[in-house]
């Protein structure tokens, strides 16, 4: 690939097709925790999340969410519809951990009464702060019919990848998910991996996520790619 990116973000770089209305995504190793401040690489988690993500994206579209995943073009390269991204991150939690568990001085890992929806302003400046939908709204940053939208399609998203995962003994710990508009519709966008979701193993809850680098928990790698192998029976090595 020659040429420039149009965007490149933490983890992603994204460049234009000869299409208006796609983009190509192409993934990094690179690995960032606490907006920026920890800093390093995680051999083939380029490759992984792409794998990942394109399994996640696959299972969604089936189950009737509209996403902007249109097909994988190679290992760590995948082709999208282009979307006005809205600047709003939607983390769903089913267990207490990272920041709900600290904000509200539960231990990590007790089970939450009743799922949980949050919304981020997506600002690296302001280090992604919570907001509720009167902020949205006194933003500009979506509507009142996007914001249903948005709640609505997380909460199933959540049934549909629990479910999946509970067969793959994995736990659903919490995950984070961005949306955007293409030709006036919500699409579901970003990526769904080990980057954005908090994966336990159901039987020894041993994390398999990020968290293995935030906290310098070690195997890393081997964590990324336990959840492929489990998902889709491959392995990149
Ligand atoms: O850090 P926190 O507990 O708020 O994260 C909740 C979930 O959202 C985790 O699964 C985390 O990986 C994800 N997340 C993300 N990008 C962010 C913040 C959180 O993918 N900027």
């Amino acid at each position: 690939m020659n040429q420039e990116p149009i965007y490149e973000g933490k983890a992603k770089k994204i460049f234009t097709t000869q299409n208006p209305d796609e983009l190509l995504v192409y993934f990094k190793d690179d690995a960032t925790a606490f907006n920026g401040v920890k800093k390093g690489t995680i051999v083939n988690k380029g490759m992984l999340n792409n794998k990942i993500s394109t399994f996640f994206f696959d299972l969604l579209g089936k189950n009737g969410i509209p996403h902007h995943f249109i097909r994988m073009l190679n290992d760590r390269e995948m082709l999208v519809k282009k979307l006005d991204i809205l600047m709003v991150e939607v983390v769903v939690r089913n267990i207490a951990a990272g920041s709900l568990a600290k904000r509200i001085g539960w231990e990590e890992g007790r089970k939450l009464p009743c799922t949980v929806v949050e919304m981020y302003y997506k600002n690296d400046e302001l280090g992604d702060p919570l907001i509720n939908a009167y902020h949205i709204k006194a933003l500009n940053l979506a509507t009142d019919e996007q914001i249903r939208i948005m709640e609505t399609y997380a909460l199933k998203i959540n049934d549909i990848l629990t479910d999946y995962l509970k067969n793959k003994k994995l736990a659903l710990i919490d995950f984070k998910l961005e949306f955007g508009i293409h030709k006036g519709e919500v699409l579901l966008g970003d990526e769904i991996s080990p980057d954005t979701c908090r994966f336990w193993d159901t039987e020894t809850g041993e994390k398999l996520d990020k968290d293995r680098f935030r906290r310098d928990l070690g195997d890393v790698e081997d964590a990324y790619e336990e959840v492929l192998f489990r998902l889709t029976g491959e392995t990149v090595k």
